[in-house]
């Protein structure tokens, strides 16, 4: 079939201008969809070292099935969304066991895969095994709605978007096209100031011809992201401090992190320390020095963490599979939060000495 004008002119745009990634020299399906994976929610350029350094530790799906799931997150740990981790390693299980080790090249089976999506799926079929499926994230979302002037992201706008795409899609290049759609929205066809001079389908787009083709899509109503108190402390036994591991079913699923909690209202920070540390640890703690604060943003809410040295007193606090007790020196071989590396850094600054 013949490749529609519009599609001919982001191809060859693409080819000329693509950003050289380490994802895009290869045809592997397992590295390709790895690195879908690690940008979803998370800029390219923040992906690249995490994505070589994994590349390098586990070349093949076998070498992150047979790992333990602790070591394999340590190459997850500061990239954030650990749930995708998760997802990835129990999905890589099931490769071994139901599909030979083979990534499944049929959207029924890829999509039943923890942690594959629409999106995942249509990016892996397409880019490493050549299939005409659509791959529509943020940034093709925002090229078509452009191009067929659409303000609201409803699901019948959705699902035209979608046909859209897969109406372009040219049978010889699925998964350069997919990618050139979403290129065009990382390098030109931006959310506040497109650069609509360098488009190379702006005679195809219909928000072009309009005065601010930047309000399509209209942006979803934004909501107010909360801010918590929340307080910790580092539990000293001799030369050693607590650390607590978090279920690999939470948010930061599987990392280590100083005990602690939120703030309630009308509580002071130590107090709100001492109900958190009885509860998590069954222990009163004393509460001695602070060690500082700091601040950190999630996707959706932020946080003031404040930190205090803190001694167990009377009775011990038990050490189980969840809990450990480690010097700062072994701090490298765990997986933390960011938000705990930052207190780190603050004990690294100011001295550990309590
Ligand atoms: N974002 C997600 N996948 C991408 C890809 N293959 N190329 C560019 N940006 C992307």
């Amino acid at each position: 079939m013949q490749i529609k004008p519009l599609s001919r002119s982001l191809l060859d745009w693409y080819k000329k201008n693509k950003r050289k990634l380490p994802f895009r020299s290869t045809n592997d399906p397992y590295k390709i969809w790895l690195s879908e994976v690690m940008l979803q929610q998370t800029q390219v350029n923040t992906v690249i070292p995490f994505y070589l350094n994994w590349i390098k530790r586990f070349p093949t799906v076998h070498a992150v099935a047979n790992t333990d799931y602790e070591i394999v997150l340590k190459y997850w740990e500061g990239l954030g969304y650990y749930k995708r981790c998760l997802n990835f390693y129990k999905a890589t299980k099931i490769i071994l066991e139901s599909h030979k080790g083979q990534i499944p090249c049929d959207f029924q089976s890829i999509i039943k895969l923890p942690g594959v999506g629409d999106y995942t799926a249509g990016a892996v079929l397409s880019i490493a095994f050549n299939k005409k499926i659509p791959a529509i994230d943020g940034n093709v979302t925002r090229v078509v709605s452009r191009l067929k002037k659409i303000k609201n992201l409803t699901l019948y706008n959705k699902k035209i978007i979608k046909k859209t795409v897969h109406s372009l899609i040219p049978e010889s290049e699925p998964g350069n096209f997919n990618q050139s759609l979403m290129e065009l929205g990382a390098l030109i066809c931006l959310p506040q100031k497109p650069k609509c001079h360098k488009c190379p389908i702006k005679l195809f787009c219909k928000a072009f011809n309009t005065k601010n083709p930047n309000k399509y899509p209209s942006p979803k109503m934004g909501k107010i992201n909360p801010h918590f108190n929340v307080v910790v402390g580092v539990i000293w036994r001799n030369n050693k401090f607590y650390i607590q591991k978090r279920n690999n079913d939470s948010m930061l699923g599987g990392l280590w992190e100083f005990p602690g909690g939120k703030v309630k209202n009308g509580e002071s920070s130590k107090e709100a320390l001492k109900r958190e540390i009885k509860e998590e640890c069954k222990i009163i703690p004393h509460i001695g020095r602070k060690v500082g604060l700091i601040n950190h943003s999630y996707s959706h809410f932020s946080i003031t963490m404040h930190c205090y040295h803190c001694f167990e007193q009377k009775s011990r606090i038990e050490t189980t599979l969840q809990s450990n007790w480690i010097t700062p020196n072994e701090i490298e071989s765990f997986s933390f939060p960011k938000a705990n590396h930052k207190i780190f850094k603050l004990l690294d600054t100011y001295g550990w000495d309590i």
